[in-house]
Protein backbone atom coordinates (compact mmCIF):
# COMPACT_ATOMS: atom_id res chain seq x y z
CA UNK A 1 0.00 0.00 0.00
CA UNK A 2 1.08 3.57 -0.80
CA UNK A 3 1.94 6.09 2.34
CA UNK A 4 -0.11 8.66 2.65
CA UNK A 5 2.06 10.94 0.85
CA UNK A 6 3.26 8.81 -2.33
CA UNK A 7 1.65 10.50 -5.32
CA UNK A 8 4.41 8.85 -7.83
CA UNK A 9 1.17 7.24 -10.16
CA UNK A 10 2.91 7.59 -13.70
CA UNK A 11 1.56 6.32 -15.83
CA UNK A 12 3.07 2.39 -16.07
CA UNK A 13 2.27 -0.01 -18.17
CA UNK A 14 0.13 -2.55 -18.30
CA UNK A 15 -1.43 -1.58 -14.82
CA UNK A 16 -3.37 -4.70 -13.56
CA UNK A 17 -6.94 -3.06 -12.84
CA UNK A 18 -8.28 -3.33 -9.18
CA UNK A 19 -11.80 -5.00 -8.29
CA UNK A 20 -13.60 -3.79 -5.00
CA UNK A 21 -11.78 -1.19 -2.81
CA UNK A 22 -8.04 0.34 -2.83
CA UNK A 23 -9.35 2.69 -0.22
CA UNK A 24 -7.15 6.14 -0.53
CA UNK A 25 -4.44 5.99 2.05
CA UNK A 26 -5.57 9.06 3.78
CA UNK A 27 -6.50 9.63 7.64
CA UNK A 28 -9.23 12.19 6.52
CA UNK A 29 -13.16 11.17 6.93
CA UNK A 30 -15.13 9.95 3.57
CA UNK A 31 -18.11 12.45 3.40
CA UNK A 32 -19.81 12.05 0.43
CA UNK A 33 -19.52 8.27 -0.68
CA UNK A 34 -21.15 7.47 -3.21
CA UNK A 35 -18.96 9.48 -5.20
CA UNK A 36 -15.27 7.67 -5.74
CA UNK A 37 -12.87 10.30 -7.43
CA UNK A 38 -10.21 9.68 -9.66
CA UNK A 39 -7.72 12.00 -10.93
CA UNK A 40 -5.75 12.24 -13.95
CA UNK A 41 -2.37 13.07 -14.03
CA UNK A 42 -1.72 13.08 -17.88
CA UNK A 43 -1.11 17.14 -18.45
CA UNK A 44 -1.75 18.07 -14.50
CA UNK A 45 1.52 17.21 -13.27
CA UNK A 46 2.54 15.06 -10.42
CA UNK A 47 2.46 18.19 -8.25
CA UNK A 48 -0.78 19.61 -8.93
CA UNK A 49 -2.40 16.36 -8.84
CA UNK A 50 -1.16 15.42 -5.54
CA UNK A 51 -2.39 19.19 -4.00
CA UNK A 52 -5.29 18.33 -5.46
CA UNK A 53 -6.17 14.80 -4.21
CA UNK A 54 -4.90 16.03 -0.48
CA UNK A 55 -7.18 18.96 -0.82
CA UNK A 56 -10.18 16.80 -1.93
CA UNK A 57 -9.80 14.22 0.94
CA UNK A 58 -9.71 16.54 3.38
CA UNK A 59 -12.74 18.17 2.20
CA UNK A 60 -14.71 14.70 2.87
CA UNK A 61 -14.12 13.22 -1.19
CA UNK A 62 -13.39 10.24 -1.46
CA UNK A 63 -10.62 9.75 -3.54
CA UNK A 64 -8.58 6.78 -5.34
CA UNK A 65 -5.13 6.59 -6.14
CA UNK A 66 -5.38 4.29 -8.68
CA UNK A 67 -8.11 3.75 -11.50
CA UNK A 68 -10.58 0.56 -10.49
CA UNK A 69 -14.25 -0.20 -11.69
CA UNK A 70 -15.17 1.88 -7.93
CA UNK A 71 -14.43 4.92 -9.28
CA UNK A 72 -17.14 7.04 -10.16
CA UNK A 73 -15.80 10.85 -11.35
CA UNK A 74 -12.84 10.76 -13.47
CA UNK A 75 -11.17 14.83 -13.29
CA UNK A 76 -8.98 15.72 -15.89
CA UNK A 77 -7.10 18.83 -16.55
CA UNK A 78 -5.88 20.36 -19.94
CA UNK A 79 -7.71 17.46 -21.65
CA UNK A 80 -10.68 17.52 -23.83
CA UNK A 81 -12.85 14.02 -23.77
CA UNK A 82 -11.55 12.64 -26.58
CA UNK A 83 -7.96 12.68 -24.66
CA UNK A 84 -9.51 11.28 -21.80
CA UNK A 85 -11.34 8.23 -23.69
CA UNK A 86 -8.07 7.79 -25.76
CA UNK A 87 -6.02 7.55 -22.38
CA UNK A 88 -8.44 5.36 -21.09
CA UNK A 89 -8.36 3.35 -24.13
CA UNK A 90 -4.61 2.92 -23.04
CA UNK A 91 -5.03 1.72 -20.11
CA UNK A 92 -8.01 -0.74 -21.99
CA UNK A 93 -10.63 0.46 -19.94
CA UNK A 94 -14.02 0.47 -21.33
CA UNK A 95 -15.75 3.72 -19.90
CA UNK A 96 -18.92 2.71 -19.10
CA UNK A 97 -21.84 5.47 -19.20
CA UNK A 98 -21.47 5.82 -15.50
CA UNK A 99 -18.32 6.98 -15.69
CA UNK A 100 -18.52 10.99 -15.64
CA UNK A 101 -15.47 11.93 -17.46
CA UNK A 102 -15.07 16.04 -15.79
CA UNK A 103 -12.78 18.74 -16.49
CA UNK A 104 -11.11 20.17 -13.12
CA UNK A 105 -13.53 23.35 -13.25
CA UNK A 106 -16.15 20.78 -11.37
CA UNK A 107 -13.53 19.43 -8.96
CA UNK A 108 -12.39 23.08 -8.26
CA UNK A 109 -15.76 24.15 -7.62
CA UNK A 110 -17.06 21.06 -5.39
CA UNK A 111 -13.50 22.25 -3.19
CA UNK A 112 -14.85 26.20 -3.15
CA UNK A 113 -18.34 25.25 -1.99
CA UNK A 114 -17.09 21.71 -0.01
CA UNK A 115 -19.72 19.61 -1.12
CA UNK A 116 -20.16 18.08 -4.45
CA UNK A 117 -21.44 20.73 -7.24
CA UNK A 118 -24.34 19.98 -9.79
CA UNK A 119 -22.55 18.82 -13.17
CA UNK A 120 -23.22 20.84 -15.82
CA UNK A 121 -22.09 20.71 -19.72
CA UNK A 122 -19.50 23.27 -18.74
CA UNK A 123 -17.75 20.64 -16.64
CA UNK A 124 -18.62 17.41 -18.38
CA UNK A 125 -15.90 16.34 -21.04
CA UNK A 126 -18.14 13.99 -22.81
CA UNK A 127 -22.15 14.12 -22.51
CA UNK A 128 -24.04 11.52 -21.63
CA UNK A 129 -27.21 10.67 -23.77
CA UNK A 130 -29.25 9.16 -21.23
CA UNK A 131 -27.03 9.92 -17.88
CA UNK A 132 -29.23 10.57 -14.94
CA UNK A 133 -26.56 12.34 -13.51
CA UNK A 134 -26.35 14.76 -15.53
CA UNK A 135 -30.12 16.77 -15.35
CA UNK A 136 -28.61 19.88 -16.69
CA UNK A 137 -26.40 19.35 -19.81
CA UNK A 138 -25.15 22.96 -21.02
CA UNK A 139 -25.32 24.69 -24.13
CA UNK A 140 -24.01 21.94 -26.86
CA UNK A 141 -20.98 24.98 -27.93
CA UNK A 142 -19.07 24.53 -24.69
CA UNK A 143 -18.30 21.40 -24.92
CA UNK A 144 -15.30 20.38 -25.77
CA UNK A 145 -15.29 19.98 -29.98
CA UNK A 146 -14.13 16.44 -30.62
CA UNK A 147 -16.71 14.57 -28.54
CA UNK A 148 -20.10 16.42 -29.79
CA UNK A 149 -22.09 14.35 -31.65
CA UNK A 150 -21.48 16.11 -35.68
CA UNK A 151 -24.56 15.27 -37.36
CA UNK A 152 -24.52 14.43 -41.01
CA UNK A 153 -27.27 17.54 -41.71
CA UNK A 154 -25.60 20.74 -42.48
CA UNK A 155 -28.92 22.11 -41.14
CA UNK A 156 -27.91 20.45 -37.96
CA UNK A 157 -24.32 22.28 -37.89
CA UNK A 158 -23.21 25.86 -36.95
CA UNK A 159 -21.20 26.61 -39.78
CA UNK A 160 -19.24 30.14 -39.81
CA UNK A 161 -16.74 31.88 -41.99
CA UNK A 162 -14.19 30.62 -39.45
CA UNK A 163 -13.12 27.57 -41.44
CA UNK A 164 -10.12 26.07 -39.60
CA UNK A 165 -9.74 23.72 -42.19
CA UNK A 166 -9.27 25.20 -45.49
CA UNK A 167 -6.67 23.36 -46.47
CA UNK A 168 -8.97 20.51 -46.31
CA UNK A 169 -12.12 22.37 -47.68
CA UNK A 170 -10.15 23.83 -50.32
CA UNK A 171 -9.31 20.30 -51.84
CA UNK A 172 -12.23 19.34 -51.42
CA UNK A 173 -14.33 22.33 -53.47
CA UNK A 174 -11.55 21.99 -56.42
CA UNK A 175 -12.30 18.00 -56.35
CA UNK A 176 -16.07 18.46 -56.19
CA UNK A 177 -16.41 20.83 -59.34
CA UNK A 178 -14.00 18.59 -61.14
CA UNK A 179 -16.31 15.77 -60.72
CA UNK A 180 -19.32 17.99 -61.57
CA UNK A 181 -17.37 18.56 -64.64
CA UNK A 182 -17.22 15.28 -65.27
CA UNK A 183 -21.08 15.06 -64.44
CA UNK A 184 -20.12 12.77 -61.51
CA UNK A 185 -22.96 13.25 -58.92
CA UNK A 186 -22.07 10.45 -56.46
CA UNK A 187 -18.95 11.61 -56.15
CA UNK A 188 -19.36 15.89 -56.75
CA UNK A 189 -21.85 14.85 -53.57
CA UNK A 190 -19.70 13.23 -51.40
CA UNK A 191 -16.53 15.87 -51.81
CA UNK A 192 -19.24 18.60 -51.46
CA UNK A 193 -20.31 17.00 -48.01
CA UNK A 194 -16.91 16.63 -47.13
CA UNK A 195 -16.13 20.53 -47.25
CA UNK A 196 -19.78 21.06 -45.46
CA UNK A 197 -18.64 19.12 -42.55
CA UNK A 198 -14.78 20.54 -42.42
CA UNK A 199 -16.05 24.17 -42.43
CA UNK A 200 -18.09 23.41 -39.19
CA UNK A 201 -15.81 22.12 -37.38
CA UNK A 202 -14.39 24.22 -34.26
CA UNK A 203 -10.58 22.86 -34.48
CA UNK A 204 -8.39 22.17 -37.48
CA UNK A 205 -7.45 18.50 -38.17
CA UNK A 206 -4.02 17.92 -37.41
CA UNK A 207 -4.20 13.90 -37.31
CA UNK A 208 -6.13 11.27 -38.86
CA UNK A 209 -7.54 10.77 -35.19
CA UNK A 210 -9.13 14.31 -35.11
CA UNK A 211 -11.32 12.63 -38.07
CA UNK A 212 -12.77 10.14 -36.33
CA UNK A 213 -16.57 10.51 -35.12
CA UNK A 214 -16.62 12.98 -37.91
CA UNK A 215 -19.64 12.08 -40.67
CA UNK A 216 -19.48 12.40 -44.27
CA UNK A 217 -16.29 11.11 -44.58
CA UNK A 218 -15.39 8.23 -46.78
CA UNK A 219 -12.36 5.98 -47.96
CA UNK A 220 -12.24 8.51 -50.78
CA UNK A 221 -11.94 11.48 -48.53
CA UNK A 222 -9.90 10.14 -46.13
CA UNK A 223 -7.06 9.19 -48.46
CA UNK A 224 -7.60 12.83 -49.98
CA UNK A 225 -6.92 14.29 -46.02
CA UNK A 226 -4.16 11.49 -44.99
CA UNK A 227 -2.38 12.78 -48.41
CA UNK A 228 -2.64 16.76 -46.89
CA UNK A 229 -1.74 15.72 -43.46
CA UNK A 230 1.85 13.60 -44.86
CA UNK A 231 2.74 15.99 -48.12
CA UNK A 232 0.78 19.97 -47.05
CA UNK A 233 -0.76 19.15 -50.53
CA UNK A 234 -2.87 16.29 -52.13
CA UNK A 235 -2.04 14.54 -55.51
CA UNK A 236 -5.39 14.85 -56.27
CA UNK A 237 -6.09 18.37 -56.31
CA UNK A 238 -2.42 18.45 -57.84
CA UNK A 239 -3.91 16.18 -60.85
CA UNK A 240 -7.02 17.96 -61.36
CA UNK A 241 -5.43 21.41 -61.40
CA UNK A 242 -3.35 20.56 -64.20
CA UNK A 243 -5.86 18.94 -65.96
CA UNK A 244 -6.59 20.42 -69.31
CA UNK A 245 -10.36 19.46 -68.97
CA UNK A 246 -10.45 20.96 -65.43
CA UNK A 247 -8.58 24.49 -66.43
CA UNK A 248 -10.96 25.04 -69.54
CA UNK A 249 -14.47 24.00 -67.84
CA UNK A 250 -13.82 26.31 -65.25
CA UNK A 251 -12.10 28.84 -67.22
CA UNK A 252 -15.72 28.60 -69.87
CA UNK A 253 -17.98 28.06 -66.94
CA UNK A 254 -16.49 31.68 -65.28
CA UNK A 255 -18.26 33.65 -68.32
CA UNK A 256 -22.06 34.66 -66.80
CA UNK A 257 -24.37 32.53 -68.99
CA UNK A 258 -22.28 29.57 -69.59
CA UNK A 259 -23.24 26.18 -67.98
CA UNK A 260 -21.36 23.07 -68.80
CA UNK A 261 -22.95 21.90 -71.52
CA UNK A 262 -21.78 24.63 -73.32
CA UNK A 263 -18.27 24.44 -71.67
CA UNK A 264 -18.27 20.76 -72.87
CA UNK A 265 -19.17 21.76 -76.84
CA UNK A 266 -16.37 24.58 -76.34
CA UNK A 267 -13.94 21.70 -74.77
CA UNK A 268 -14.80 19.03 -77.37
CA UNK A 269 -14.27 21.92 -80.43
CA UNK A 270 -10.70 22.20 -79.02
CA UNK A 271 -10.74 25.66 -77.77
CA UNK A 272 -8.76 26.21 -74.49
CA UNK A 273 -8.83 30.39 -73.90
CA UNK A 274 -11.47 32.65 -73.81
CA UNK A 275 -10.26 35.03 -76.09
CA UNK A 276 -10.17 32.05 -79.65
CA UNK A 277 -14.10 31.36 -78.70
CA UNK A 278 -15.11 35.30 -78.25
CA UNK A 279 -13.37 35.86 -81.64
CA UNK A 280 -14.20 32.41 -83.34
CA UNK A 281 -16.91 33.11 -86.44
CA UNK A 282 -18.45 29.77 -86.48
CA UNK A 283 -19.69 30.20 -82.84
CA UNK A 284 -23.03 31.76 -81.68
CA UNK A 285 -23.82 33.64 -78.54
CA UNK A 286 -26.56 33.96 -76.14
CA UNK A 287 -27.94 37.44 -75.07
CA UNK A 288 -26.85 36.35 -71.76
CA UNK A 289 -23.10 34.82 -73.22
CA UNK A 290 -22.58 38.63 -75.01
CA UNK A 291 -23.20 40.25 -71.85
CA UNK A 292 -20.87 37.87 -69.68
CA UNK A 293 -17.79 38.43 -72.57
CA UNK A 294 -18.56 42.36 -73.03
CA UNK A 295 -18.68 42.13 -68.62
CA UNK A 296 -16.03 40.03 -68.50
CA UNK A 297 -13.26 41.27 -66.33
CA UNK A 298 -15.83 43.37 -63.48
CA UNK A 299 -17.72 40.31 -63.46
CA UNK A 300 -14.72 37.97 -62.45
CA UNK A 301 -13.43 40.15 -60.15
CA UNK A 302 -15.52 40.06 -56.94
CA UNK A 303 -18.48 42.01 -56.02
CA UNK A 304 -17.03 43.28 -52.42
CA UNK A 305 -19.23 44.54 -49.27
CA UNK A 306 -18.90 48.32 -49.88
CA UNK A 307 -20.56 47.52 -53.72
CA UNK A 308 -23.35 45.47 -52.18
CA UNK A 309 -24.20 48.11 -50.18
CA UNK A 310 -24.45 50.88 -53.11
CA UNK A 311 -26.21 48.15 -54.52
CA UNK A 312 -28.93 47.80 -52.21
CA UNK A 313 -29.43 51.72 -51.44
CA UNK A 314 -30.03 51.45 -55.34
CA UNK A 315 -32.51 49.11 -55.19
CA UNK A 316 -33.99 50.07 -52.01
CA UNK A 317 -34.79 53.28 -53.55
CA UNK A 318 -35.87 52.47 -56.81
CA UNK A 319 -38.76 49.90 -54.73
CA UNK A 320 -39.55 52.45 -52.63
CA UNK A 321 -40.43 55.05 -55.46
CA UNK A 322 -43.33 52.27 -56.83
CA UNK A 323 -44.20 50.19 -54.05
CA UNK A 324 -42.97 51.82 -50.38
CA UNK A 325 -44.33 49.59 -47.80
CA UNK A 326 -42.68 46.63 -49.80
CA UNK A 327 -39.45 44.93 -47.67
CA UNK A 328 -36.19 44.58 -49.70
CA UNK A 329 -33.90 42.18 -47.57
CA UNK A 330 -30.41 40.99 -48.79
CA UNK A 331 -29.91 37.46 -48.92
CA UNK A 332 -27.83 35.15 -50.25
CA UNK A 333 -23.88 35.35 -49.30
CA UNK A 334 -24.08 38.86 -47.95
CA UNK A 335 -26.49 37.51 -45.50
CA UNK A 336 -24.63 34.98 -44.36
CA UNK A 337 -21.58 37.51 -43.62
CA UNK A 338 -19.42 37.18 -46.79
CA UNK A 339 -17.24 39.60 -47.39
CA UNK A 340 -17.04 39.07 -51.13
CA UNK A 341 -19.89 37.41 -53.00
CA UNK A 342 -20.24 36.63 -57.20
CA UNK A 343 -23.38 38.44 -57.23
CA UNK A 344 -26.01 40.56 -54.75
CA UNK A 345 -29.78 38.68 -54.08
CA UNK A 346 -32.12 40.48 -52.85
CA UNK A 347 -35.83 39.14 -51.57
CA UNK A 348 -38.60 41.87 -52.15
CA UNK A 349 -41.75 41.31 -50.73
CA UNK A 350 -45.02 43.67 -49.86
CA UNK A 351 -47.82 43.32 -47.49
CA UNK A 352 -50.29 45.65 -49.25
CA UNK A 353 -49.57 45.18 -52.77
CA UNK A 354 -52.38 43.41 -54.97
CA UNK A 355 -51.52 41.19 -57.39
CA UNK A 356 -51.14 43.54 -59.92
CA UNK A 357 -49.16 45.41 -58.29
CA UNK A 358 -46.55 42.58 -57.22
CA UNK A 359 -46.51 41.43 -60.80
CA UNK A 360 -45.54 44.67 -62.42
CA UNK A 361 -43.07 45.80 -59.46
CA UNK A 362 -39.47 44.66 -60.77
CA UNK A 363 -40.39 45.33 -64.20
CA UNK A 364 -41.32 49.37 -63.40
CA UNK A 365 -38.05 49.12 -61.35
CA UNK A 366 -35.94 47.80 -64.17
CA UNK A 367 -37.17 49.93 -66.60
CA UNK A 368 -36.80 53.33 -64.26
CA UNK A 369 -32.60 51.77 -64.20
CA UNK A 370 -33.22 51.26 -67.96
CA UNK A 371 -34.37 55.46 -68.28
CA UNK A 372 -31.10 55.99 -65.63
CA UNK A 373 -29.15 54.37 -68.08
CA UNK A 374 -27.65 51.87 -65.75
CA UNK A 375 -29.36 48.66 -66.55
CA UNK A 376 -26.63 46.36 -69.00
CA UNK A 377 -28.16 43.03 -68.93
CA UNK A 378 -32.17 42.38 -67.86
CA UNK A 379 -33.71 38.94 -67.99
CA UNK A 380 -37.00 38.34 -66.16
CA UNK A 381 -38.71 35.42 -65.43
CA UNK A 382 -42.50 35.59 -65.01
CA UNK A 383 -43.91 33.95 -61.80
CA UNK A 384 -45.24 30.26 -62.20
CA UNK A 385 -46.25 30.27 -58.42
CA UNK A 386 -49.34 28.41 -56.96
CA UNK A 387 -50.78 28.14 -53.87
CA UNK A 388 -51.47 24.84 -53.00
CA UNK A 389 -49.07 23.43 -55.68
CA UNK A 390 -46.74 20.34 -53.34
CA UNK A 391 -43.29 21.59 -52.50
CA UNK A 392 -40.78 19.97 -55.09
CA UNK A 393 -39.01 16.92 -54.28
CA UNK A 394 -35.82 17.57 -56.07
CA UNK A 395 -33.06 18.93 -53.78
CA UNK A 396 -32.31 21.36 -56.28
CA UNK A 397 -35.37 22.29 -57.85
CA UNK A 398 -36.04 26.19 -59.11
CA UNK A 399 -38.15 28.12 -57.54
CA UNK A 400 -41.12 29.35 -58.87
CA UNK A 401 -41.43 32.89 -57.69
CA UNK A 402 -40.96 35.88 -60.01
CA UNK A 403 -37.11 36.88 -60.89
CA UNK A 404 -34.74 38.95 -62.47
CA UNK A 405 -31.11 38.15 -62.78
CA UNK A 406 -29.52 41.62 -63.96
CA UNK A 407 -26.37 43.17 -64.58
CA UNK A 408 -26.28 47.38 -63.20
CA UNK A 409 -23.88 49.74 -63.61
CA UNK A 410 -22.91 50.86 -60.49
CA UNK A 411 -20.82 54.14 -60.42
CA UNK A 412 -17.54 54.59 -58.31
CA UNK A 413 -18.56 57.97 -56.61
CA UNK A 414 -21.24 55.35 -54.52
CA UNK A 415 -18.88 53.30 -53.55
CA UNK A 416 -16.37 54.85 -50.20
CA UNK A 417 -12.83 53.42 -49.68
CA UNK A 418 -12.50 51.48 -52.57
CA UNK A 419 -10.14 52.17 -54.84
CA UNK A 420 -8.82 48.87 -56.36
CA UNK A 421 -12.32 49.28 -59.29
CA UNK A 422 -11.24 53.08 -59.31
CA UNK A 423 -8.23 52.85 -61.45
CA UNK A 424 -9.80 51.27 -64.71
CA UNK A 425 -10.72 54.99 -66.05
CA UNK A 426 -14.31 54.02 -66.48
CA UNK A 427 -15.91 55.18 -63.69
CA UNK A 428 -18.03 52.05 -62.82
CA UNK A 429 -18.18 48.53 -62.01
CA UNK A 430 -20.69 46.28 -63.80
CA UNK A 431 -22.58 43.99 -60.87
CA UNK A 432 -24.66 41.27 -60.97
CA UNK A 433 -27.81 41.42 -59.21
CA UNK A 434 -30.26 38.58 -58.56
CA UNK A 435 -34.09 40.13 -57.96
CA UNK A 436 -36.80 37.78 -56.14
CA UNK A 437 -40.61 39.28 -55.71
CA UNK A 438 -42.47 36.67 -53.20
CA UNK A 439 -46.07 36.94 -51.84
CA UNK A 440 -46.01 38.09 -48.29
CA UNK A 441 -47.29 35.43 -46.86
CA UNK A 442 -44.43 33.32 -48.45
CA UNK A 443 -42.03 35.05 -47.64
CA UNK A 444 -40.12 33.10 -44.67
CA UNK A 445 -39.43 30.58 -46.89
CA UNK A 446 -38.92 32.57 -49.81
CA UNK A 447 -35.86 34.26 -47.43
CA UNK A 448 -34.35 30.91 -46.07
CA UNK A 449 -34.64 29.35 -49.68
CA UNK A 450 -32.54 32.05 -50.87
CA UNK A 451 -29.93 33.03 -48.14
CA UNK A 452 -28.04 29.67 -48.56
CA UNK A 453 -25.76 28.19 -48.80
CA UNK A 454 -26.60 25.79 -51.80
CA UNK A 455 -25.32 22.91 -49.18
CA UNK A 456 -27.36 24.29 -46.06
CA UNK A 457 -30.37 24.60 -48.32
CA UNK A 458 -30.21 20.90 -49.68
CA UNK A 459 -29.55 19.62 -46.00
CA UNK A 460 -32.83 21.26 -44.93
CA UNK A 461 -34.74 19.87 -47.73
CA UNK A 462 -33.11 16.44 -47.17
CA UNK A 463 -33.57 16.52 -43.37
CA UNK A 464 -37.60 17.42 -43.99
CA UNK A 465 -38.12 14.53 -46.30
CA UNK A 466 -36.16 11.65 -44.36
CA UNK A 467 -36.42 12.82 -40.67
CA UNK A 468 -40.38 14.67 -40.21
CA UNK A 469 -41.58 12.97 -43.32
CA UNK A 470 -42.18 17.18 -44.63
CA UNK A 471 -41.46 18.37 -48.07
CA UNK A 472 -39.76 21.89 -47.89
CA UNK A 473 -39.00 24.41 -50.78
CA UNK A 474 -38.33 28.23 -50.96
CA UNK A 475 -42.54 28.33 -51.33
CA UNK A 476 -43.72 25.79 -48.71
CA UNK A 477 -43.37 23.66 -46.10
CA UNK A 478 -45.82 20.59 -45.75
CA UNK A 479 -46.37 18.06 -43.63
CA UNK A 480 -47.21 14.90 -45.19
CA UNK A 481 -48.81 12.49 -41.92
CA UNK A 482 -51.25 15.69 -41.08
CA UNK A 483 -51.78 16.45 -44.78
CA UNK A 484 -51.28 20.27 -43.82
CA UNK A 485 -49.13 22.83 -45.52
CA UNK A 486 -47.19 24.45 -42.49
CA UNK A 487 -47.53 28.28 -42.40
CA UNK A 488 -44.58 30.43 -40.87
CA UNK A 489 -44.10 33.83 -40.37
CA UNK A 490 -40.06 33.84 -39.81
CA UNK A 491 -36.89 31.99 -40.31
CA UNK A 492 -37.49 30.78 -36.99
CA UNK A 493 -41.12 28.98 -37.24
CA UNK A 494 -39.66 26.81 -40.03
CA UNK A 495 -36.81 25.76 -38.04
CA UNK A 496 -39.27 25.22 -35.11
CA UNK A 497 -41.71 23.25 -37.60
CA UNK A 498 -38.57 21.10 -38.67
CA UNK A 499 -37.77 20.39 -35.29
CA UNK A 500 -34.42 21.91 -35.53
CA UNK A 501 -32.20 24.60 -33.52
CA UNK A 502 -32.21 27.61 -35.06
CA UNK A 503 -29.24 28.70 -36.96
CA UNK A 504 -28.29 31.96 -37.39
CA UNK A 505 -28.11 33.12 -41.20
CA UNK A 506 -23.65 33.72 -40.46
CA UNK A 507 -24.39 29.81 -39.05
CA UNK A 508 -25.46 28.61 -42.54
CA UNK A 509 -21.71 29.04 -44.13
CA UNK A 510 -21.90 25.32 -45.02
N1 LIG B 1 -31.06 30.02 -55.12
C1 LIG B 1 -32.27 29.46 -55.42
N2 LIG B 1 -32.69 29.40 -56.72
C2 LIG B 1 -31.94 29.92 -57.71
C3 LIG B 1 -30.70 30.50 -57.42
C4 LIG B 1 -30.29 30.54 -56.10
O1 LIG B 1 -32.95 29.01 -54.53
N3 LIG B 1 -32.38 29.87 -58.94
C5 LIG B 1 -30.63 30.08 -53.72
C6 LIG B 1 -29.54 29.10 -53.42
O2 LIG B 1 -29.94 28.29 -52.35
C7 LIG B 1 -28.37 29.94 -53.01
C8 LIG B 1 -28.92 31.33 -52.79
O3 LIG B 1 -30.15 31.37 -53.48
O4 LIG B 1 -27.82 29.47 -51.82
C9 LIG B 1 -28.01 32.38 -53.32
O5 LIG B 1 -27.56 32.01 -54.60
P1 LIG B 1 -26.19 32.47 -55.20
O6 LIG B 1 -26.19 33.94 -55.40
O7 LIG B 1 -25.94 31.63 -56.40
O8 LIG B 1 -25.13 32.00 -54.12
P2 LIG B 1 -24.48 32.76 -52.89
O9 LIG B 1 -24.59 31.83 -51.76
O10 LIG B 1 -25.08 34.11 -52.72
O11 LIG B 1 -22.97 32.85 -53.32
P3 LIG B 1 -22.22 34.09 -53.99
O12 LIG B 1 -21.68 34.85 -52.82
O13 LIG B 1 -21.17 33.50 -54.84
O14 LIG B 1 -23.23 34.86 -54.76
MN1 LIG C 1 -25.22 35.45 -54.30
MN1 LIG D 1 -27.55 34.84 -56.93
Amino acid sequence: MDPPQAVHLGPRKKRPRHTGTSMASTPHDIRFRDLVLFILEKKMGTTRRAFLMELARRKGFRVENELSDSVTHIVAENNSGSDVLAWLQLQNIKASSELELLDVSWLTECLRAGKPVVMTGRHQLVVRRNSSSSPTPGPQDTLPPAVQKISEYACQRKTTLNNYNRVFTDAFDILAEDSEFRENEGSCLAFMRAAAVLKSLPFPIISMRDTEGIPCLGDKVKCVIEGIIEDGESSEVNTVLSDERYKSFKLFTSVFGVGLKTAEKWFRMGFRTLSKVESDKSLTFTRMQKAGFLYYEDLVSCVNRAEAEAISVLVKEAVAAFLPDASVTVTGGFRRGKMTGHDVDFLISSPEATEEEEQQLLHKVTDLWKQQGLLLYCDHIESTFEKFKLPSRKVDALDHFQKCFLILKLHHQRVDGDRSSQQDGKGWKAIRVDLVMCPYERRAFALLGWTGSRQFERDLRRYATHERKMMLDNHALYDKTKRVFLEAESEEDIFAHLGLEYIEPWERNA
